[in-house]
């Protein structure tokens, strides 16, 4: 069965999507309460919107998508981790009352993006906000680290994001109205040795989502570009960055932070949003600093020291 939100925006059978694509019902076969993501009258507050959280597992994206939550709007959530995404679906139902839809998958998986939107658009069940937050990074040598995971990472980072802006943006614009967050980072600002494809898939991140803010205005659909600094999440694990003086050598700040912020953005329908003061006055400086000494700062930065 391939993964599908009834109309009410809850899962046939009132099972979840697993990442197999394949829905599960619940014992008795009909709906659970809090399943649905439709509007029940009477016993729900109105939602304000209903919004799709990419990497809403852990980290940003979790941090997001309690945000929403607690402001009124109704979720679809994803990520590879079903258990964990299972978990925060009924905390954030039995918390705020909303309605909280999980399809767990692979987003570096060609088909994912294209799941997401026929389980959604493609079911009756409209995303009047996406937000782009997946991803991750990889520290070390460009010579010595790993093709297959930085092939992944601009699957991830780079290509299911255009795909899925593509995909939820054309809707959005034929009804007139959306909002987009794409997460980017302060990374986009400056080339970055020892983590040079991330540094390059987060640029891609603001030139493309900058341009569509501009042609998308005009269609009543805004996009705004979260970039956090080094920010407290799994990430620096994954990134096998445990050792890096960016992390290390400042106080970072939670995922809960990054996420109020970005959120206040998206809302308030800003374009570029870096989180934090010193990040703001760090991404000015590097708009005016040559070009050329760049690579050779960051690398000093990043260069983890024994
Ligand atoms: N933390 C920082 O310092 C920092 C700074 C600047 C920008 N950012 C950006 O912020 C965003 C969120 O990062 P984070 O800090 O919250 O990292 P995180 O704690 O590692 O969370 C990453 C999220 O992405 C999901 N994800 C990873 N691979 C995936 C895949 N193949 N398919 C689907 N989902 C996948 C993860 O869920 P599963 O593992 O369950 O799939 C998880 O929910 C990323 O785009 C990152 O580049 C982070």
């Amino acid at each position: 069965m391939s993964a599908r939100l009834d109309s009410n925006g809850g899962e046939p059978g009132g099972g979840r999507t697993g990442a197999s694509g394949t829905a599960r019902a619940g014992p008795s076969g009909r709906d659970r309460p809090g399943d649905r993501l439709g509007d029940r009258p009477g016993d729900r507050p109105r939602p304000r919107g209903r919004a799709l959280v990419t990497g809403a597992s852990t980290g940003i994206g979790e941090e997001i998508a309690r945000e929403l939550a607690r402001r009124g709007w109704s979720l679809v959530i994803t990520a590879r981790s079903e258990e964990r995404l299972a978990s925060l679906a009924a905390e954030l139902r039995s918390e705020h009352g909303v309605q909280v839809g999980v399809i767990a998958g692979d987003l570096t998986q060609a088909g994912m993006p294209a799941r997401l939107e026929e389980a959604t658009e493609g079911s009756g069940v409209p995303i009047d906000l996406l937000v782009n937050n997946a991803g991750f990074g990889q520290y070390g040598e460009f010579l010595e680290s790993d093709l297959d995971r930085e092939l992944a990472m601009i699957q991830l980072n780079v290509t299911a994001v255009t795909e899925l802006t593509k995909r939820f943006a054309r809707p959005m614009a034929e009804r007139g109205r959306g909002r987009i967050l794409n997460v980017a980072s302060t990374a986009a600002f400056q080339p970055g040795p020892l983590m040079s494809v991330y540094y390059a898939t987060k640029a891609y991140v603001v030139s493309f989502s900058e341009a569509l803010r501009q042609e998308l205005r005009a269609h009543g659909v805004t996009v705004t570009t979260l970039c956090p600094g080094p920010t407290s999440s799994e990430f620096q694990s994954r990134a096998r960055m445990e050792e890096s003086p960016l992390f290390n050598r400042m106080s970072v700040p939670s995922s809960a932070t990054v996420a109020r912020y970005g959120v206040d953005a998206t809302l308030a329908g800003r374009g570029i949003a870096v989180q934090g003061l010193m990040n703001r006055i760090l991404a000015t400086l590097t708009r005016f600093a040559p070009r050329s000494i760049l690579p050779g700062i960051v690398r000093r930065i990043q260069e983890k020291r024994g």
